[in-house]
């Protein structure tokens, strides 16, 4: 490694096409991260963490491909940054083992996103309870020094240095302990019912639907019963807030002014919104849709990323083995 660099490394579940939350509050960040000169990024397809919630292969498949496309789309340059498959690098289970080794139960079962999925999911499988140590192994099979993250993942940050420490604890100096990088801007964009937009709630806007489903799910977004004439109000209004996330300050004011002057109803806004969505990610939505069309294409650049990933992953495994007693 570069020793001027920092490697910046980050992950993205495939568990559905990458949602507007998902894309703003992960994708764009890291993006804008990896391309500063002073970083080198390592960016994947988290497929693997997947399994704990879905087990049809073509669906998983399915979803891994649009993940990334989502991220080729944005502008993520594959030539410069290693972009890859998880489960192409199967290393990674191998050092989830270990560490998980190294780590005791009572602090997993503690963990707010295993007890979150635990409270909502029918299938509470161990996979979902030692998710936390193999995200450790995603991040310090790499020497990862910096992982841009959103809020929810913190805990699973602090586990990862934690597992880390426990294991030079015991075996001396060994991995980079990594830091956080959290992104406060966007922190928790909301879905159309104003709670955080998540895949698994149901309330996400996928911006790459064509225009007739894209359409559909914008006309869902929530709003309360004032009536066209009325004026709006535009600070507690969800639809607003998502408006603005994209839309530049002209559109902005503009918006805001339709909304204090009343006769403009939700439905006019909600038009404006999917035409900003359709205006502002019209390269991005072409782009998702040519490599969906090309998958040859996608494998190839995967394949290639896991090449470059599966190097820095031997040489790290190498250091763990060794001390572990298995070389
Ligand atoms: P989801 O909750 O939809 O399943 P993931 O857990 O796969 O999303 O999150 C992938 C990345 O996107 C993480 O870095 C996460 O912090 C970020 N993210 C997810 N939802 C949002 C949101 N609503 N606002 C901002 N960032 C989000
Ligand atoms: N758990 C992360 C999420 O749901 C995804 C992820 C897996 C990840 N491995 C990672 C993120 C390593 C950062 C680093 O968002």
């Amino acid at each position: 490694m570069d020793k001027n660099k920092k490697r910046i490394l980050t992950g993205i579940q495939s568990t559905g096409t990458p949602h507007l939350g998902n894309i703003l509050g992960a994708i764009i960040p890291a993006i804008n991260m990896s391309q500063k000169k002073n970083y080198e990024s390592y960016l994947f397809i988290a497929d693997l963490h997947s399994i704990t919630q879905i087990k049809n292969p073509d669906i998983l498949k399915k979803n891994t491909y649009s993940t990334a496309a989502a991220w080729l789309a944005f502008g993520l340059d594959y030539t410069s940054s290693v972009f890859y498959r998880q489960s192409d690098v199967p290393q990674v289970t191998e050092l989830a083992w270990y560490l998980s080794c190294y780590f005791p139960y009572s602090r997993l079962a503690l963990a707010h996103s295993f007890k979150d999925k635990q409270d909502r999911l029918k299938d509470v499988n161990s996979g979902l309870f030692n998710y936390p140590m193999l995200m450790a192994a995603d991040i310090l099979l790499y020497d990862a020094n910096l992982v841009p993250v959103g809020k929810d993942q913190l805990q699973h940050l602090e586990m990862t240095r934690n597992v880390a420490n426990r294991f030079h604890n015991v075996n001396g100096e060994t991995f980079i302990i990594p830091e956080a990088e959290l992104n406060s801007e966007n922190m928790s964009i909301p879905g159309i019912d104003g709670q955080k937009m998540s895949k698994s709630k149901n309330n996400l806007i996928d911006i790459f639907l064509d225009e007739k489903k894209l359409k559909k799910q914008i006309q869902a977004i929530k709003t309360d019963s004032t009536s066209i004439e009325q004026p709006k109000d535009w600070k507690n209004c969800n639809l607003f807030n998502l408006y603005k996330l994209i839309a530049s300050n002209d559109q902005i004011k503009n918006l805001k002014a339709n909304y204090e002057r009343g006769g403009f109803g939700y439905g006019h806004a909600k038009q404006e919104f999917f035409e900003l969505i359709l205006e502002k990610f019209s390269k991005e939505r072409s782009e998702f849709d040519h490599y969906l069309n090309n998958l040859d294409v996608l494998d190839d650049i995967l394949k290639k990323g896991a090449n470059k990933a599966s190097e820095t992953a031997e040489m790290v495994l190498a250091r763990v083995r060794k001390k572990l007693g298995y070389n």
